[in-house]
């Protein structure tokens, strides 16, 4: 059983991961936030607290969502996404761990304009400080990949949720079973090196190409067009709209501007 030292495991997508991992021939070291109830207590904006962490761990990969998800300020968002992605890579370099799976976003390529099917090797165009945060923990990996040859694929994540609520969701949605699976994939995938995938469910209207994921064995099930009467029951409106405009959907809109150092 390989042992996955998972940060973050106390929010959304760790619980379902710390869950249902372990059926699937993973064991699962939680960390997270003091006071959040995980198997180690540490911020993973400490590097000397994370080299302790994978040292008494000795984990053979790492997950890592631990991080704000959603937009900050330009300081927080660098050091939520980058300097925690930097301290799991110096740790895992120095204590040999051979593979990351990161939760990157789509808001990474937030402000590109919604109209093609998205490659993973499209530029990056992040939409926040945000997006910022996951590109530069993406350039993070794709380093430590070719400097020091460990394996590091980036999901790319859309809108990780029960069920989709709003139009966009039924492009973006990622539901819980397919969590899963990617997570498993990614896990196990033989020698990806440095790997971008879209983490979205196999929806009919989807935007983002899954071939990438499907060539590392993520094998989507769930549809987000089994819930589009029902979310299209209402009629459309200028929220949806204009979330309609752009990859990164509301965090390409004015509502999440900020200034950058408040
Ligand atoms: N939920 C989505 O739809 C979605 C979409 C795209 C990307 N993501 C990414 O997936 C990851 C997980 O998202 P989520 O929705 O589960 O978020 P969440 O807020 O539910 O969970 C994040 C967890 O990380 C922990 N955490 C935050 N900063 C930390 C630090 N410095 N050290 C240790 N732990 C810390 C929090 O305590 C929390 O338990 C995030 O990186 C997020 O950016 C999520």
């Amino acid at each position: 059983m390989a042992k996955v030292l998972l940060t973050g495991s106390a929010g959304a997508l760790g619980t379902t991961l710390s869950d249902r991992l372990p059926a699937l021939g993973h064991e699962v070291v939680g960390l997270d936030l003091p006071g959040q109830g995980a198997d180690l207590s540490v911020d993973c904006t400490d590097p000397v607290a994370v080299d302790e962490a994978v040292a008494e761990v000795r984990p053979d990969a790492v997950i890592h969502l631990a991080g704000i998800p959603t937009e900050s300020s330009l300081p927080d968002a660098l050091s939520s996404h980058v300097l925690t992605t930097g301290a799991l890579l110096e740790a895992m370099r120095r204590h040999g761990v051979p593979r990351i799976v990161y939760a990157s976003s789509n808001h990474a390529v937030g402000r590109l304009p919604r109209s093609v099917l998205l490659g993973a090797d499209t530029n990056a165009r992040p939409d926040t400080h945000y997006g910022v945060g996951k590109v530069a923990a993406e350039a993070l990996l794709h380093l430590y990949v070719d400097r020091y040859g460990i394996d590091a694929v980036s999901t790319r994540i859309g809108s990780f949720l029960e069920r989709p609520t709003t139009r966009r969701q039924l492009s973006t949605w990622l539901s819980p079973d397919d969590t899963v699976r990617m997570f498993d994939a990614a896990l196990k995938a033989p020698s990806p090196g440095f790997a971008v995938i879209y983490g979205i469910s196999a929806n009919t209207r989807g935007w983002w190409d899954l071939a990438p994921g499907r060539a590392l064995g993520y094998d989507p099930q769930d549809d987000a067009e089994t819930y589009a009467a029902e979310v299209e029951a209402e009629p459309e409106t200028e929220v949806d709209r204009a979330e309609g405009a752009h990859v990164g959907g509301p965090f390409a809109t004015e509502e999440y501007e900020r200034p950058p150092f408040d």
